[in-house]
């Protein structure tokens, strides 16, 4: 089916942005909005596929005909991938998982002290969520066939955008990844973006050169659904 080239096929999605909780009314967030993996949703819904959308916090509503589930933390996130990944043909991770979360949460909120001082917060490492699946799957456990990573990316005098993304594509091993552009235009929260998909050597679908796509964050969608579509 030309039209419709995921038919059959069961696409996991995550989306936005978690939140570490440090007290009842804290927590350590990102700027994500959701919008990229939304987009990337409905690019697969429209080409077929049926989406299974793990959301963090978004500052829009879930696409409609996807099945929702939703994560706040990271290590709830994890979770909710892997339930969702069991049996589906992809994982495209846009969400924006925190590196890091508070090593302790106070039950009650963090009081300012008398004397002027302030507390220092100490943070623990998250789980790489992306990283573990793709060593997972290294090892021989039954888990999406297309794995698609994001990653946002500045370049500097020391190594290009496209040269962080290809050292980001090895360390993550994924098949695909989504390298952003961010700096003051594009980015988060914005519709606009401008992305290069990176693959790996031995990607399903075959090697290939790097593509690049200037435009909407629905383009950005469109094209990865289309690299889905072409990998199986
Ligand atoms: O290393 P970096 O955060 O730039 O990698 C981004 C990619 O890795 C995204 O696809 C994101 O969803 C995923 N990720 C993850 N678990 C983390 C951090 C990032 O799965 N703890």
């Amino acid at each position: 089916d030309v039209e419709r080239p995921l038919a059959g096929r069961t696409v996991v999605v995550t989306a936005g942005g978690t939140r570490e909780p440090l007290d009842p009314v804290r927590f350590l967030g990102n700027r994500s909005s959701g919008k990229q993996g939304i987009a990337v949703a409905k690019a697969l819904s429209a080409a077929g596929a049926t989406v299974r959308f793990v959301a963090a916090h978004m500052d829009q509503p879930a696409p409609e005909g996807v099945e929702l589930s939703v994560a706040g933390t990271a290590v709830e996130l994890r979770a909710a991938v892997r339930e969702a990944v069991r049996g589906a043909d992809g994982l495209v991770m846009a969400a924006a998982v925190a590196d890091f979360r508070p090593a302790a949460y106070n039950d009650s909120k963090i009081k300012k002290t008398g004397d002027d001082g302030a507390p220092t917060i100490e943070l623990v490492r998250n789980p790489d969520i992306l990283a573990e699946i793709v060593a997972e799957r290294r090892a021989g456990a039954e888990l999406p066939e297309v794995i698609v990573g994001f990653a946002a990316e500045t370049g500097d005098e020391a190594a290009s955008v496209e040269e962080y993304g290809r050292a980001k594509l090895a360390r993550k091993g994924c098949d695909v990844l989504v390298v952003n552009e961010v700096g003051e235009q594009k980015g988060f929260g914005r519709d606009e973006n401008a992305a290069t998909l990176l693959f790996r050597e031995d990607a399903p679908g075959g090697p290939r050169a790097p593509e690049h796509v200037a435009g909407s964050k629905d383009d950005v969608a469109r094209k990865v659904a289309d690299v889905m579509g072409e990998a199986f």
